[in-house]
Order: C-alpha cells, then sequence, then structure tokens
C-alpha cells in the first residue's frame, strides 16, 4: 500500500471536520443494526466503539466479534476506543475486526511506543487516551505519533455521567500541540449543553452516547449537536 493509501486509511474520513461520533454503547443492543443504520444515513461519518475489560474499567461492553458483524452493514469509519489492559495484545483482532483506528489508553502502557507499534502493523490509525487525572505530559513523548488523542471528559466504564469541565485546560493546550491531520477528541458527558465548550476549548470529535441514542430521534439530536459545535467554533470547519 503506498503511504498515502495509508494514511487516507488511518485518518477519519476526508471532510470530516467538526465531527459528532455517536458511541454506540448507549444504543440499543437489540435493535443495533436499525440504530447503527439511523445515524449513517444522518451523515454521520465515524461510529465510536467502547471496548471495556471489566479490569481496567469497572463495567464489560463487548468485543471484536461484534465489530466484525456490524463491519458488513456499514461504510462509517470504525473508531474504536480500548479501555483495556493489553491493548497490544488484542490490537490485531480488532483491526481484524473492522477498526479503521484504534485507542489505546497511555495508563495501561508502560511502554506506549510499542503499543503503537503494534496497532500500526495492523494497518489501522493509533489513538492514545488519558484520564480526567492524566496530565497531557504523560504523552509529550508520543503525540507525534498518534492520529488522535482523546480526553476523557469522564471517568470512563459508564455511559451517562456527568461532563467534567476541569478537562478543557488539557483540550486547550493539546489544540496548541497537535497538527492539521491530528484529530482531539472528547468523549463523556457530551451534550447540548456542554458540546459549546468543548469546541472552544478546541476538540474536533465529539463523542456523544447518551445525547444520540438515548434522545428521543437520535438523528435529530445528532445533527442539533453539529450545528452546535460548529456554531461554538465560530463556523470554522478544522
Ligand atoms: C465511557 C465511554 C464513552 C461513553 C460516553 O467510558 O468511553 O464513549 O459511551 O457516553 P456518554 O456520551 O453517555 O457520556
Ligand atoms: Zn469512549
Amino acid at each position: 500500500m503506498a503511504k498515502s493509501e495509508q494514511a487516507a486509511k488511518t485518518r477519519f474520513p476526508a471532510g470530516s471536520g467538526l465531527c459528532v461520533v455517536p458511541s454506540l454503547l448507549a444504543a440499543d443492543f437489540a435493535r443495533l443494526a436499525d440504530e447503527v443504520a439511523a445515524v449513517e444515513q444522518a451523515g454521520a461519518p465515524v461510529l465510536h466503539l467502547d471496548v471495556m475489560d471489566g479490569h481496567f474499567v469497572p463495567n464489560l461492553s463487548f468485543g471484536p466479534g461484534l465489530i466484525a458483524s456490524l463491519r458488513p452493514l456499514s461504510r462509517m469509519f470504525f473508531d474504536t476506543h480500548l479501555m483495556i489492559d493489553e491493548p497490544a495484545r488484542y490490537a490485531p483482532a480488532f483491526a481484524k475486526a473492522g477498526s479503521d483506528l484504534i485507542t489505546f489508553h497511555i495508563e495501561v502502557a508502560p511502554d506506549p511506543q510499542a503499543v503503537i507499534a503494534a496497532i500500526r502493523a495492523t494497518g489501522a490509525g493509533v489513538g492514545v487516551s488519558i484520564n480526567p487525572a492524566t496530565e497531557v505530559d504523560a504523552i509529550a513523548g508520543i503525540v507525534d505519533a498518534v492520529d488522535l488523542v482523546l480526553v476523557m471528559s469522564v471517568w470512563p466504564g459508564f455511559g451517562g455521567q456527568t461532563f467534567m469541565p476541569e478537562v478543557l485546560k488539557k483540550v486547550e493546550r493539546l489544540r496548541g500541540i497537535l497538527g492539521p491531520h491530528q484529530r482531539l477528541e472528547i468523549d463523556g458527558g457530551i451534550d447540548h449543553a456542554t458540546i459549546a465548550r468543548a469546541a472552544q476549548a478546541g476538540a474536533d470529535t465529539f463523542v456523544a452516547g447518551t445525547s444520540v441514542f438515548r434522545a428521543a430521534d437520535s438523528v435529530a439530536a445528532w445533527r442539533e449537536l453539529t450545528h452546535l459545535a460548529e456554531q461554538a467554533a465560530g463556523g470554522v470547519v478544522q
């Protein structure tokens, strides 16, 4: 694969701009195919997939089998958020299942370069995430080597938690560090009341679980959140 094709595959789809990314965790698991189709038809280019191991976080969600089942049903870019120990060990299974980008947590990666290399070897894009208590300095040495940085705005493990505004100073700092082809994602408690502050701080990618899939109309909710983010960023598509 040529280097330019590789880059195209590992990055969010061209033209994603400010991007509200529905999180499958809050969807109705008995109607997953319909839930995914609804946000895809609305125009969402990316789907967020939360993987939990009951160890790094105190909850369990789903694994590569579910992602593989959804893969033939959707053309969306699959943004997989690994909240698990040993991300390098499991990355190949998630890439094989159809993940386009795989994010690991710096808190479980004593050798982050090795994790990045393991994910890159699968052909997927690479993201790194920091918990609310983890400082930007923890990823300073590797930030140039990733496609995406994910700032957690709740403690990972559960949907429906309250947004933690104190993490926005980390978003502001990262905005000044990341290059134009790197995504700055925020995850947790993003809704109509919080998305503007996240956009003003410099986030370009907004994970939204409860506020999309638990809304009466998930398509209308996704569109409204996208509008609010664009408005807050001054209509400038980054
Ligand atoms: C939390 C997950 C989130 C979760 C967000 O550990 O990483 O992606 O789905 O859910 P909401 O949007 O409900 O806070
Ligand atoms: Zn997530």
